[in-house]
């Protein structure tokens, strides 16, 4: 077989994404994978989550909200089994999509195993046997797995990472979770509408990592009144299973203590996922952090391997991934992609959701801006009033000496939505007064960031 112009190993948000795009700009690429197609958010992260999160809202949403807007629906209750089927027809319609997409591009799916023989030699192994595949270039995607917790083993039953929690066999009573980050955040949300009781045990002492502190301790606010409870600043040190139980022991301010739960769901982040491809035999260096190190245009140590996504590090994110593998490729073709790592969203679908872009109000000013300041709550959002969703506020941090727009974070049902403008903004170098001066139209959720970025020099209208 010739040698392909591009082998891209790994088919997530990343590999496939970046191969058709080499497929638009005229290359002949063979795209490896050993599992379903999609990776990691298509097939048990980003989407069934988001099935479940949305499907469960509703279901939160008839409970608890229909009957004041005068909407009767009689005894609510929940299947189980046909919402875990509805989540895994929505992953197979996506991953079957990408099927399409990738034989639309001509793109030469193998099935199987890779590791990196040399800079152009792939070998593959399936079921079938071993094959080798010659490429002009490699392109390493191969994501992310979580990360461990020596103190509470993954047995896949009673205590489970992300993949176990997204399709538990019966509603756990009591759950806890260790790690208050995102699939923790998400996933504990979805099992606390469908009745769990869910704790978590976060060893910072706020929740949602690195989001803004102020956003973040309203979240937490509003998660507490749905009935989760969070113990912060504790650490699990040990558990054990009997019975079908789980016993979780922690410390907290220099004391020990235990619970008994069901189910245990251990997030407490990810790695990248690079065993078995040869890459140090090949030169490919790693940082201390076990990612793959690059330099410019995502080339590794090594002259024509290149690497993007999870599997080297930064935020673990489908679109930062697949917009690095974007911007590799168009550099392969001497096209002239680029991340902007400035302007990322990150979203955490809990309900309200937050999301944010750029720099939270700490970070501005750790990296010694002056800062100036503009917040606005949904409750004077008339849209917002409409729905009934007045949980929740936009706060811009900009530059306090040029205006320039430096962070946006969104609080509200919608903000995954509508934290698209402020990324756009971002994008342009848009300062608040370039956001305060658009016309948003009315009555939308989006005059929330409107009225936020007027805030900023303390006109807005509507608070
Ligand atoms: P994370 O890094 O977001 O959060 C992990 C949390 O666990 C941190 O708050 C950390 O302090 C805590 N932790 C670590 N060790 C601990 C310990 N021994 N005891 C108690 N707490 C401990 O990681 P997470 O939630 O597992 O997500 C993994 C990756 O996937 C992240 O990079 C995240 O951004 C990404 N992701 C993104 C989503 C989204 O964009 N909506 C959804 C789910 C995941």
């Amino acid at each position: 077989m010739a040698a392909f112009d591009l082998v891209v190993i790994g088919a997530g948000p990343a590999g496939y994404v970046g191969a058709i795009r080499a497929a638009q700009l005229g290359m002949n690429v063979a795209l490896i994978e050993r599992e379903a197609l999609g990776g990691t958010c298509l097939n048990i992260g980003c989407i069934p989550s988001k099935a479940l999160l949305d499907a469960t809202h509703e279901y939160y949403l008839a409970k608890n909200k229909f009957s004041s807007r005068g909407i009767k629906v009689g005894d609510v209750s929940i299947d189980l089994p046909t919402l875990m089927s509805f989540k895994q027809k929505v992953v197979r319609q996506l991953t079957g999509g990408v099927g399409s997409l990738v034989k639309k591009n001509k793109i030469t799916h193998i099935k199987g195993n890779a590791r990196l023989l040399s800079a152009s030699t792939v070998e593959v192994t399936a079921e079938g046997g071993k094959q080798t595949v010659e490429a002009k270039r490699i392109l390493i995607a191969t994501g992310s797995k979580p990360v461990e917790l020596p103190a509470a083993k993954v047995d896949g039953k009673h205590i489970v990472d992300s993949t176990g929690a997204l399709s538990f066999d019966s509603i756990p009573k009591k759950l806890l979770v260790i790690g208050a980050g995102a699939i923790g955040l998400e996933l504990g949300s979805v099992w606390s509408r469908l009745g769990s009781e869910v704790t978590y045990v976060e060893f910072l002492q706020n929740i949602a990592g690195a989001a803004d502190a102020e956003i973040a301790a309203l979240l937490q606010k509003s998660l507490e009144k749905q009935g989760m409870s969070f113990r912060l600043g504790a650490k699990v040190t040990a558990t054990s299973i009997k019975g079908g139980k789980v016993t979780v022991t922690y410390e907290t301010g220099g004391k020990s203590e235990s619970v008994e739960v069901d189910r245990v769901l251990v997030s407490v982040g990810r790695k990248p996922a690079i065993e078995g491809l040869g890459l140090e035999q090949i030169g490919v260096k790693l940082t201390a952090r076990g990612a793959i190190e690059v330099r410019e245009h995502y080339q590794t140590a090594v002259d024509g391997v290149y690497a993007v996504g999870d599997c080297i590090g930064g935020a673990m994110l489908a679109h930062k991934a697949s917009d690095e593998a974007i911007a590799c490729v168009e550099r392969m073709a001497g096209v002239g992609g680029h991340v902007n790592y400035d302007a990322i969203p990150n979203i955490i679908y809990t309900a309200p959701e937050l999301a944010s872009v750029g720099l939270s109000e700490e970070q501005a000013k750790q990296k010694g801006h002056e800062v100036k300041v503009g917040k606005f709550p949904f409750t004077a959002n008339g849209r917002a009033k409409s729905m009934d969703e007045v949980e929740g506020t936009v706060k811009i941090v900009a530059d306090g000496r040029t205006d320039r727009v430096l962070g946006v974070t969104i609080l509200h049902a919608r903000a995954s939505e509508l934290i698209a403008e402020a990324a756009i903004a971002m994008e342009y170098s848009a300062s608040s007064e370039d956001i305060a001066r658009s016309v948003h139209a009315h009555p939308t959720l989006s005059e929330a960031l409107k009225e936020a970025a007027l805030a900023v020099d303390g006109r807005a209208i509507h608070f």
